[in-house]
């Protein structure tokens, strides 16, 4: 596939931007999404400066149009879609569910879930016609409940299963769901910042513990596993929800990054 075209959603920091630089360190051309407007130019910047194609779309993917104007940027300017990265996410509220309010639900259910689809959707007839894929970043919070994270395992929970009935509906594409892994992003620091005294005190003191020994992962190596799934992904995966080291996940990134 000659410079396969990209969208990646939530690639202004963390694992977002890890896999925009290791796809276009493999050579595709890559569409960005973010809210945050310095950050995201400032990443399509690097891309650029090292001899990359990166395209910004800043906005919100709970909102509709922003989600219509990333394809419609990514077909205007390339013709084309060869994969959709579903990764912007948000984690709040970390609430129990006799505490949450209804407008976090909302909120929180439209970045995470709706905004997905929307960017599915939008993407579809393209997708079909490259026999491309989708990559809904997931996470093991999505089959391992947490205790005031009914909001995040369940959105996770429910793009698993978009991922399995696109797999069903779609026989063109390649749909996958993975889990990347507890990596070392703000995510991660907003659990320490805002887990404490609302999350159950083992589930808090395991991610304390893991920034504390200097355990957690790097994005780079899962960004670098999303990139090579978004272009190389078998067929016969479609649909299944995967971890980001697996061992054929492992193998697929040595057959395509080995120098
Ligand atoms: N970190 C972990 O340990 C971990 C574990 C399992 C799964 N994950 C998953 O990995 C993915 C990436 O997370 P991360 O750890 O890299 O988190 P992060 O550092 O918080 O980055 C999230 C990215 O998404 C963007 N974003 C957030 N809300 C958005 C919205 N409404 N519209 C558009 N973009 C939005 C953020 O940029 P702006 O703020 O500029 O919009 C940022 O670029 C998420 O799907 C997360 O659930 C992470």
């Amino acid at each position: 596939m000659s410079q396969p075209i990209v969208l990646i959603t939530g690639a202004s920091r963390g694992l977002g931007e890890a896999t925009a630089r290791a796809l276009a360190q493999m050579g595709a051309r890559v569409v960005l999404n973010a809210r945050s407007s310095d950050d995201l130019v400032a990443v399509a910047g690097r891309i650029r400066s090292a001899g990359g194609t990166a395209e910004v779309v800043v906005g919100d993917v709970s909102a509709p149009e922003i989600c219509e104007r990333l394809i419609q940027t990514a077909l205007d300017r390339f013709g084309r879609i060869d994969a959709l990265i579903n990764n912007a996410a948000m984690l709040e509220p970390i609430a129990a569910i006799g505490d949450a309010e209804r407008d976090d639900w909302t909120r929180h259910m439209a970045v995470n879930v709706i905004g997905p689809v929307l960017l599915t959707r939008a993407a579809l007839a393209s997708l079909r016609s490259r026999k491309g894929r989708v990559i809904n970043v997931s996470s093991g919070a999505a089959v391992h409940p947490k205790a005031t994270w009914a909001a995040y395992g369940a959105s996770k929970s429910a793009l698993n299963h978009l991922t399995t009935v696109l797999a069903l509906e779609e026989p063109e594409i390649t749909a996958l769901a993975v889990a990347p892994g507890i990596i070392d992003t703000e995510m991660q620091a907003l659990i320490r910042e805002r887990g404490k005294g609302t999350m159950q005190e083992k589930d808090y003191q395991r991610f304390v513990g893991l920034h504390e020994r200097g355990e957690l992962r790097s994005p780079d190596e899962p960004g670098r596993a999303l990139a090579v799934l978004a272009l190389h992904a078998p067929h016969e995966w479609s649909g299944m929800f995967v971890t980001w080291d697996e061992d054929r996940i492992t193998e697929l990134v040595q057959q395509h990054t080995a120098s």
